[in-house]
């Protein structure tokens, strides 16, 4: 074991390490250079600190892109009248697509136009009445939900509020 030694003034050497098998390795150090270790140890804090905030922020953002980008909290979808029942209507979402319909029963509600099976951006098809997926024909209800396909869950479905008559997307409510 490593056993650090600090060495009377003028006694030693500015420092010296021996390795006697029955005493372990010692590091003889004088008082000075005791402390210019620490403070190097100290300043080496903020750039390890750093690199732990940079680690934490990369594995807590849910809704991060493949390349990198951000999803907003939130993006303006029109007005409420605006829409007609059951005719999604497609908005960017940062760098993906989300379908913003009124159902029968006048709620509105907006899917992910991402497929959930290999992040394909799926079109809606009005003659089908559902969302199609060109990659591997995955296929998805007026409910998001998947009908046929390979896709192992419906599409993802986001937050919504209205505020004054106008139609507010949000994030997935699953993330
Ligand atoms: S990516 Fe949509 S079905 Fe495969």
């Amino acid at each position: 074991m490593l056993q650090v030694v600090i060495k009377e003034r003028g006694a030693m050497p500015d420092y010296q390490l021996t390795n006697n098998k029955a005493e372990g390795e010692q590091l003889l150090l004088s008082r000075r250079e005791l402390v210019l270790m620490l403070i190097a140890g100290l300043l080496s804090l903020p750039a390890g600190l750093q690199g732990l905030i940079a680690l934490f922020r990369y594995i807590s953002v849910p809704s991060r892109s493949f390349t990198g980008a951000v999803a907003p909290n939130w993006v303006p979808a029109g007005l409420v009248k605006d829409l007609t029942i059951e005719q999604p209507k497609v908005i960017n979402f940062g760098e993906s697509i989300v379908y913003v319909m009124k159902a029968k029963e006048g709620k509105i509600k907006a899917f992910s136009g991402t497929c959930p099976h290999a992040g394909c951006l799926v079109s809606y098809d009005a003659d089908k009445t559902k969302f199609v997926c060109p990659c591997h024909g995955g296929e998805f209800d007026l409910n998001g939900k998947r009908v046929a396909g390979p896709p192992p869950t419906g599409l993802f479905e986001h937050k919504v509020k209205i505020s004054l008559g106008r139609v507010i997307v949000g994030r997935r409510k699953d993330v």
